[in-house]
């Protein structure tokens, strides 16, 4: 059920393991915040089974802007304490979400999707810079291995945006 098309792995936890060290790969020695979010979405999209939709909300000060994504078009702006994406940013915590539709709040950007998993982006400064977001058209496709996992992998992009990455 988790084993990606290009990565043999025997545990999710193995699985999220390898897909860190290729998003450590594809973002170093780039700085980008777009350049990298573009293609560490691409990864995820095409690494992960039974997903509609996975990107980048950024926080402009204000609220939450949606920014690179693959699925459907999203929502464009979210404000912060709403929906899960806004909860997660609010409450720095991630979001892990078995239904929606129990989700009081939820924002339904496609309607095909049924659990959802929030991820809240600090920077080393502990600076909020916005969430990654990924949703499922199944009932409960996330666990706690994928949460440990996608956290894993959103600390890789955060460390890419450091200075210290780019000269590394
Ligand atoms: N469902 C999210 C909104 C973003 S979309 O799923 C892409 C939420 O409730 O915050």
């Amino acid at each position: 059920m988790f084993a990606a098309t290009h990565i043999e792995a025997a545990s999710k936890d193995e699985f999220y393991a390898e897909l860190a060290q290729q998003a450590c790969a594809l973002l170093h020695g780039e700085r980008d915040r777009v350049a990298n979010a573009a293609n560490f979405a691409a990864l995820v999209w095409h690494a992960l089974p039974a997903i509609n939709w996975c990107g980048f909300y950024f926080f402009d000060g204000r609220e939450l802007v949606v920014g690179p994504f693959q699925g459907k078009p999203a929502c464009v702006r979210i404000a912060l304490g709403k929906g899960v994406c806004g909860t997660a940013a609010q409450t720095r915590q991630t979001q892990l979400v078995d239904d929606v539709n129990a989700f009081a709040g939820h924002i339904a950007c496609d309607g095909a999707s049924r659990s959802e998993l929030v991820v809240p982006l600090i920077d080393a400064r502990g600076v909020l810079l916005g969430v990654w977001d990924v949703d499922s058209p199944e009932l409960a496709r996330f666990d706690a291995a994928d949460r440990r996992g996608m956290e894993r992998l959103c600390a890789a992009f955060v460390a890419s945006l450091e200075p210290a990455a780019a000269a590394a």
